[in-house]
């Protein structure tokens, strides 16, 4: 018997391709910037991975994104929605969700709005299952999350 195949994490699958054309060198700002262009912004587990590629530390990227007009660490957008994709939420509902989100909002996964109001992105297990399916807004866990009550949500989130 084989084992279930694990969840694909987007956002790892992405930064990894994003990275990919550097692996004969590159600078960390470079790096730093493909993530961007792939993700939306420069999140902190990508932070160490273009550390791991540049040869340098998390700190000094961390830096480098903070210091630079257009580089960001966090996405711009004025709410962030991120949706559990992990086993337990998409069996539940999460995959829905992500669907749901796209189609309602009009854009695909890590990006935002034209108005800047919402940034859409998967993530893959909060560590939170009981309460699948799961979604964070700004941070904040929305548990048991049924399709109509999430399009109640981005409804109000895209007038704020
Ligand atoms: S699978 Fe969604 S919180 Fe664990």
């Amino acid at each position: 018997m084989t084992a279930p195949a694990e969840p694909r994490n987007l956002e790892r699958d992405r930064t990894r391709r994003a990275l990919a054309r550097f692996d004969r060198g590159g600078e960390a700002r470079d790096m730093a910037a493909a993530v961007q262009s792939a993700l939306g912004y420069v999140p902190e587990a990508a932070i160490e991975r273009v550390a791991v590629h540049a040869g340098v530390s998390p700190d000094a990227v961390r830096s480098i994104v903070e210091s630079d007009a257009v580089l960001r660490l966090t996405p711009s957008a004025r709410h962030r929605v991120t949706i559990c994709t992990g086993r337990t939420c998409a069996r539940r509902g999460g995959a829905r969700l992500v669907k749901l989100a796209r189609r309602t909002l009009g854009i695909p996964l890590f990006t935002s709005t034209d108005d800047e109001a919402i940034h859409i992105e998967p993530f893959r297990c909060f560590g939170e299952c009981a309460m699948a399916p799961n979604v964070h807004i700004d941070g904040g866990t929305r548990g048991a999350m049924t399709e109509s009550r999430f399009r109640l949500l981005l409804g109000v989130l895209v007038r704020r």
